[in-house]
């Protein structure tokens, strides 16, 4: 029986990793631990708390009580830390919370799984742990800057972040590599490609993109839409996770993705194509419009504005996979043409869910944001 401690366990990828868990492992307990900041929504995990395998808590990984309270209660094995403030934009607009949450809650996270871990010390004075117990920080490739039009980021890629976001994964991923070396402490990273899929907040493109759509709104391309994401699909992201977690070698850095780079307008423009051609298959869906009538020829390319560029937009991430494939045997299995779709159907089929996440200051954040966009 293992025990997990699940950071970030309400987000988009936290929560996907929670259902993959209870679906791939039977003999397991999880905790997850998640403030419910603006982006954590315990609805999303709402069916799968009804399982007495998962227990939530509500908190801040900073806090070292709770995090304590966490570790004296259950024995746990592995921290897998999805918790973080995790949109560049709004790394951009306030950096601090980025750096209080990514950093110094990962480090606390560190210091407290070291405490309970260990079990003496060794002849050199390291710290001695108990068997079988693991971190696993999920980082970015954002860590490594950004690519021109050709090459990959490999594990041995210089970091060089260059948003206020990165730059607070870049120091996560460093103090989590210095316990690894300065305690011994059993420690894994790994730096995956841009996820979609279901319960992925609508401030990404993907998401919002379609929920513009949904609601006849403009969609805002950034700068000329030729930056480059390298794309893929959050079941296949965990399922990576799950296998460094449990066969990754010690001290180890794996890079996840998919070799799936598209523009950002190609991801637009066929989003765009996807949800009309949903619409026009299943009449059903048209339920998730919410601008009236049958016809639905406005759903085309005239909806994309192209706006204000981000700051320091980095142009393209591509992540080279092949020390996970190799190593660990691990692969992507959903192709971005059947991702998408999956992903499209599921929002056209989760509305309830977008209205709950978008209830609370959403409207008010944006317009503060981006203003009439
Ligand atoms: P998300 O923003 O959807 O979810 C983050 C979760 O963390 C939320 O549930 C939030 O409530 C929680 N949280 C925030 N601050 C907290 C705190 N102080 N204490 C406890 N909980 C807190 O993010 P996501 O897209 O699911 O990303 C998860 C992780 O994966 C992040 O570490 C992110 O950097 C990394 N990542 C994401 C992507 C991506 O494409 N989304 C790609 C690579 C890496
Ligand atoms: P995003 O989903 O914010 O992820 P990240 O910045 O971590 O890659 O953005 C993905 C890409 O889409 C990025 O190049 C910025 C761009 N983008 C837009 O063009 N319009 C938008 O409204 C958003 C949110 C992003």
């Amino acid at each position: 029986m293992k025990n997990y401690l699940v950071t970030g366990g309400a987000g988009f990828i936290g929560a996907n990793f929670v259902k993959y868990l209870l679906k791939k492992h039977k003999d397991i307990q999880i905790i997850v631990l998640d403030d419910l900041t603006y982006a954590g929504n315990l609805g999303t995990i709402k069916e799968d708390l009804k399982d007495p395998r998962l227990v939530f808590v509500k908190g801040d990984i900073k806090n070292p009580k709770v995090v304590n309270g966490i570790f004296e209660k259950y024995p746990i094995d592995f921290v897998v830390n999805f918790a973080a403030e995790s949109h560049v934009d709004r790394s951009i607009e306030n950096p601090q919370v980025f750096l209080e949450t990514n950093i110094l809650g990962t480090q606390n996270l560190l210091d407290i799984a070291k405490k309970h871990w260990s079990t003496g010390k060794d002849e050199n004075g390291y710290p001695t742990y108990k068997d079988g117990v693991k971190y696993l920080q999920v980082s970015t490739d954002e860590v490594y800057g950004s690519l021109g039009a050709s090459g990959y980021f490999t594990e041995t890629t210089p970091l060089d972040p260059r948003s206020p976001y990165s730059a607070s994964k870049t120091g996560a991923d460093l103090i989590v590599k210095a316990y690894g070396e300065t305690y011994k402490m059993p420690i894994n990273i790994t730096r995956c490609s841009n996820n979609y899929g279901p319960y992925h907040f609508p401030e990404k493109l993907i998401p919002l993109i379609i929920k513009n759509i949904l609601e006849g709104k403009k969609l805002p391309v950034y700068g000329d839409g030729s930056n480059i994401r390298d794309w893929l699909y959050v079941e296949d992201h965990c399922k990576a996770i799950d296998t460094v977690v449990l066969n990754g070698k010690t001290g180890e850095v794996y890079n996840v993705g998919g070799h799936n780079e598209k523009k950002n307008i190609d991801i637009v423009k066929l989003t765009i194509s996807t949800i009309r051609k949903l619409l026009e298959e299943n009449k059903e869906y048209k339920k998730a419009l919410k601008k009236p009538g049958d016809d639905i020829s406005w759903i085309n390319d005239d909806l994309i504005t192209y706006v204000k560029d981000r700051l320091g937009h980095d142009q393209r991430y591509a992540i080279d996979p092949n020390k996970i494939t190799t190593e660990l045997g691990w692969y992507p299995e959903t192709k971005f043409e059947d991702g998408i779709v999956k992903t499209i159907r599921w929002y056209l089929e989760n509305q309830d869910w977008v209205e709950e996440v978008t209830s609370g200051d959403y409207q008010k954040y944006y317009q503060e944001m981006y203003g009439n966009r």
